[in-house]
């Protein structure tokens, strides 16, 4: 808190000390935009005149050419990227703040607002940061059927953020593994990063759930997705499981028509026997038995 107020101190006397007496310019040093949504820069001038009026109005961007310029002469330019914040800002109106309607990472930096009136000219910087939210990770692996026993890689991405940030890999016992991990931070045209993150998985050190966490610039938690691998190769379960199961859907079947045809064997066999069994029914021995009768009347008749 001290701290703050000498600095307050130290700002506020270089403002006086630089500017004159008059009247002072007193901006917000720093100022925190998010991507493509308003910004405010924001200065006022301060000061007991009653009839301080506001000829200029400029910010200049450091590192660019020309300044961008919001009154002037009393003409205000229809600007559409930069703007008064106040809705119908007038030279009277002390609040100079200036609203950046769609920022961009580009804009981010360091401005410069000058500001002209008819008691002096004054002058003060503002820091613009930009910062964009990253997408909610998303991971796949490689191989895409990833299992424990097994090496392969896990990717995980995140996009759209700024400044550029980090990705972390947390195992299910709250193990870092980032060390493992490589992660490349690619800067697109408007100025948002995409990042990539590679885990290496070895064999036998692979843990059933990992999760991508994308740490911001400043350190804080935006996103976490997590990735579960299979503890029993899946595929090579399933084929496991369908093994057992088509040799039991083979014995089965075997030992149902191995024992019907056994049945049916020893019922064949048993009506054979019975068959054997009716001896009489020989035609043989019919044949036999009716000989020795004929036999038998030949001798009576010849008798
Ligand atoms: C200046 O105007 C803007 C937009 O109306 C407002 O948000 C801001 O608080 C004003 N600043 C001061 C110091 O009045
Ligand atoms: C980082 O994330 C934290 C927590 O979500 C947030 O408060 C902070 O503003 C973020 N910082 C940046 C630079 O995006």
């Amino acid at each position: 808190m001290a701290l703050i107020g000498i600095l307050f101190l130290i700002f506020t006397a270089t403002c006086v000390g630089a500017q004159g007496d008059f009247a002072t310019l007193e901006c917000n040093p720093e100022s925190f935009g998010k991507h493509g949504q308003k910004s405010l820069l924001e200065c006022v001038v301060k000061t007991q005149e009653k009839d301080l009026e506001i000829k200029m109005v400029s910010l200049k961007k450091e590192g660019m050419e020309n300044a961008t310029l919001f009154f002037y002469k009393g003409i205000l330019p229809s600007q559409t990227d930069y703007m008064f914040a106040e809705p119908s800002w007038n030279s009277k109106n002390m609040n100079v703040s200036l609203l950046i309607t769609k920022t961009m990472v580009a804009q981010a930096g360091d401005y410069e607002c000058e500001v002209l009136t008819n008691y002096g000219n004054y002058k003060e910087t503002i820091n613009l940061k930009v910062t964009a939210e990253y997408t909610e990770p998303t991971i796949r692996s490689v191989p895409e059927k990833m299992n424990q026993n097994r090496d392969g890689a896990l990717i995980c991405d995140s996009d759209g953020g700024y400044p550029k940030g980090e990705i972390h890999w947390i195992d299910e016992h709250g193990t870092d593994w980032t060390n493992s991990s490589e992660m490349k931070a690619e800067q697109g045209q408007n100025g948002l990063f995409h990042l990539s993150s590679k885990l290496t998985l070895l064999p036998r050190s692979i843990f059933s759930k990992y999760t991508c966490v994308v740490v911001n610039a400043s350190g804080g938690r935006e996103g976490g997705t997590g990735f579960e691998i299979q503890d029993q190769p899946r595929q090579d379960g399933q084929e496991g499981v369908g093994k057992s199961d088509s040799t039991s859907k083979i014995i089965a079947p075997v030992v149902v028509i191995g024992s019907l045809i056994v049945g049916l064997l020893m019922v064949l066999l048993y009506r054979r026997h019975r068959q054997n069994g009716h001896s009489t029914n020989n035609p043989n021995e019919e044949a036999e038995e009716k000989e020795d009768l004929r036999k038998k009347e030949f001798d009576a008749s010849r008798v």
